[in-house]
């Protein structure tokens, strides 16, 4: 598993906006559009996209009923168009969640063509001197997220 580095350098109302960011390898390992690679974090999955150069992280988690959405295939999608005329693009930019079939943009973890309000859970990736990070902003995933980089450097203390 790779290390950690925690951040305080957001402000918020109500103080610092806590960050934790987790190094998951680095930028070439990732390199592959058109591919989900999985990122075990704990208990967490993490699946992790590379479309035209940008990545995109999503919890491996749908939020239709729960299913391995980040196990999916990701392909393109057919295109609204004129009757009798089919028109396919979007390819790479879609997965399709092996449950249902509900299919969410790469890029913006929403439901394709705005079927559905409900979206996938996004995370950040910062890509810094050749290595990836998640990084979690949520308080529990930071908790959890530090106390795993503690349990990895051998425990407090
Ligand atoms: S659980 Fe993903 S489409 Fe139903």
């Amino acid at each position: 598993m790779a290390g950690t580095h925690p951040s305080r350098d957001n402000i918020g109302a109500d103080g610092p906006l806590e960050r934790f960011e987790w190094q998951i390898g680095s930028a070439a390992d990732f390199a592959a559009e058109g591919k989900c690679r999985i990122v075990v974090i704990g208990d967490l999955q993490v699946g992790v996209y590379v479309f035209q150069n940008h990545y995109y992280a999503y919890r491996n988690f749908c939020p239709h009923r729960g299913g391995p959405v980040c196990r999916g295939s990701v392909g393109g999608a057919m295109l609204p168009s004129e009757p009798g005329v089919f028109r396919y693009g979007l390819e790479g930019r879609i997965v399709r969640c092996p449950w249902h079939l509900w299919a969410f943009d790469v890029t913006t973890g929403r439901t394709a063509f705005g079927i559905d309000r409900r979206r996938l859970i996004s995370y950040p990736v910062i890509e810094r001197n050749g290595s990836l990070y998640i990084e979690f902003k949520r308080p529990h995933e930071i908790a959890a997220a530090r106390l795993l980089s503690i349990n990895d450097a051998g425990g407090p203390g």
